[in-house]
């Protein structure tokens, strides 16, 4: 019998599938630390730390409140958003560099919790850009069929791996989460402009030790303190933030003034301020948080997207610019047409 292929509609003419954000959610830890706080036990100041950084205070994890504890308020928060219950997720990606354990990944305790019974449930490590690739990850399995409903998370306790006598680092983060369900859509009809319409990722091993924890299982057998070169590290955010964002914009034929809304990684006020300037955006349109949550690494895009959203500044149909840049280097950027 001669082959006879199956009708098929041409790849060109299927209907695409989206990633459409369905809700947000964010948990912070009760307790907050002050800058006057730390000014008491080491050798800063507010003034030092407002100046150079924006941070007033931050919020840190009482004993025994692990990662997963604050992903799972977050995950609930952004679940009762988006009208569903953990059973309706296939997909969790949670993105933290402080995870409970080191293995199973804190995404299985979070999946459990939630009662989540099928798909798959793991954690991405890309330290402060690690919502970005989760985003993308999640983006991905979505666009690909392998997803429906995915829920991305951010959570990270930093104060457990911080050296409480190193004012250089120790004044600089904060513990917190943040998430956002994610809804696979037909790129048609209302829907055929809404959702992630790109994500760009990218890192650079060779410094990864400007930016690091001088501890691990396989290292040493301890959890480590993270080191930084900040000036180094401040210097490669500014430069690779502006690359990444331009061609988020030229990838999707957009430019500067498309943009409703810059949610950046809140690691330090001038970097923000230099991204905002960049894009000609008046500072009412950045979402900014590092005054009241510090820098969060993973947490902090979603944080401020929970917030942003929850107030009504974010609205259907603008157009969202997130960015992040941290350990590794790792750097990335998403465009959201919300
Ligand atoms: O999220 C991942 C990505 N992370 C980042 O993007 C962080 C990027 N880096 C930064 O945000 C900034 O470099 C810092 C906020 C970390 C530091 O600001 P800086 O303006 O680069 O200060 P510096 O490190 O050059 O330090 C200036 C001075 C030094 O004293 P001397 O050597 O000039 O006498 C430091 O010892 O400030 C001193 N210093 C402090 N003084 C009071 C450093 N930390 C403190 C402190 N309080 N907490």
């Amino acid at each position: 019998m001669p082959f006879k292929p199956r009708h098929r509609r041409p790849l060109s003419e299927m209907t695409k599938i989206r990633s459409q954000v369905a809700g947000c959610g964010a948990y912070l830890p009760d307790r907050v630390i002050t800058n006057a706080e730390l000014a008491g036990r080491l050798d800063t100041s507010d003034e030092w730390i407002t100046q150079r950084t924006g941070i007033t205070q931050r919020h840190v994890a009482a004993e025994g409140q692990l990662t997963s504890d604050l992903a799972l308020r977050a995950a609930r928060r952004a679940l009762e958003a988006a009208g569903m219950r953990g059973d309706d997720l296939d997909l969790i990606v949670l993105a933290t560099a402080t995870p409970d354990n080191t293995f199973p990944a804190t995404a299985t305790k979070v999946q459990a919790m939630l009662g989540m019974t099928k798909g798959a449930a793991f954690d991405v490590q890309a330290v402060c850009s690690g919502f970005v690739y989760a985003l993308s990850t999640a983006d991905n399995f979505i666009k690909a069929g392998q997803a429906k409903n995915a829920l991305v998370i951010g959570a990270e306790t930093f104060s457990r791996i911080l050296d409480w006598e190193d004012r250089g680092t120790c004044v600089l983060f904060g513990d917190g989460a943040g998430a956002v369900v994610l809804r696979g859509v037909p790129s048609e009809g209302s829907n055929a402009e809404r959702g992630i319409l790109s994500t760009h990722l990218h890192s650079d091993g060779s410094n990864y030790d400007m930016l690091y924890v001088d501890g691990g299982p396989s290292l040493s057998q301890t959890t480590g303190h993270l080191r930084m070169e900040g000036k180094e590290v401040f210097r490669h955010a500014v430069q690779r933030l502006a690359e990444v964002v331009d061609e988020a914009l030229e990838h999707n034929k957009l430019s500067y003034g498309d943009v409703d809304w810059l949610v950046p990684h809140q690691a330090n006020r001038r970097i923000i301020e230099s991204m905002g300037r960049k894009l000609g955006l008046p500072p009412e349109k950045v979402v900014v948080t590092i005054d009241r949550h510090a820098n969060t690494s993973a947490a902090s895009i979603p944080l401020a997207l929970a917030e942003a959203t929850g107030d009504g500044r974010i609205e259907k149909g603008q157009l969202v610019l997130v960015e992040a840049m941290g350990g590794g280097f790792t750097w990335g950027a998403s465009l959201i047409r919300w």
